[in-house]
């Protein structure tokens, strides 16, 4: 198989497994990497969860007084999200979204990268920050190590060291605010990197 077909693979995982991959993700507290961003958004801002599966994350934002919407291509999860959050979910596939009729004060890539290889990487995040107003936040995940890691559910992963994580900022002329790095909160031995970065110029 070559890396396109263990993306279309990786991608088909989320909707063949909806249901496992929501029981599995959907009960985490996501609290220590979201509240950061929380903290340096205003009180109406508006946050685009770009691969948002069965909408955790929106709906811990929702909880905090934001206005959340969500991108996610598995049909199943965008209607978990709907019903999780009450708020317009589009179900559509990132790598051919417009992204500029949206205007977020923020974008979550919470792992929604992690299955793309890394030379296309930049480029991804050129198209999706299209989605952001001026001086919009992006909070991205991705998973610590280097190459790729195929998981036992035959999902491939690319993987990161801090250095080339934190260029990605640097590829999108974006100002960081905050990067903190940690174990798996889903209990295994990954680890994960978190960046804030403001958008100098969009
Ligand atoms: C690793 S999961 C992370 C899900 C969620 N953000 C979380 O933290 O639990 C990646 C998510 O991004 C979605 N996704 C991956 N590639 C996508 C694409 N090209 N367009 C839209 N959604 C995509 C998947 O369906 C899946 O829900």
């Amino acid at each position: 198989m070559d890396h396109a077909e263990y993306v279309t693979k990786s991608l088909d995982y989320y909707e063949n497994f909806h249901q496992s991959y929501h029981r599995k993700t959907f009960f985490v507290d996501p609290s220590s990497f979201l509240s950061p961003l929380a903290e340096l958004l205003p009180a109406d801002a508006l946050v685009f969860d770009v691969g948002c599966s069965s909408g955790r994350d929106m709906l811990w934002f929702k909880k905090k007084g934001f206005r959340v919407m969500g991108l996610e291509r598995s049909a199943s999860l965008c209607r978990m999200a709907r019903l999780h959050t009450d708020a317009a979910v589009i179900e559509a596939d990132y790598r051919d979204f417009d992204f500029s009729t949206v205007h977020a004060d923020a974008i979550l890539l919470i792992g929604t990268l992690v299955h793309v290889p890394h030379p296309m990487v930049p480029e991804t995040l050129r198209a999706i920050v299209q989605g952001l107003r001026n001086q919009g936040l992006v909070l991205l995940t991705l998973k610590d190590g280097r190459g790729f890691q195929q998981s036992d559910d035959g999902r491939m992963f690319y993987l990161w060291d801090k250095e080339a994580f934190l260029r990605l900022a640097g590829n999108l002329s974006a100002s960081i605010l905050h990067y903190q790095y940690g174990p798996s909160l889903l209990g295994n031995s990954d680890a994960w990197h978190t960046l804030i970065c403001r958008l100098d110029d969009v």
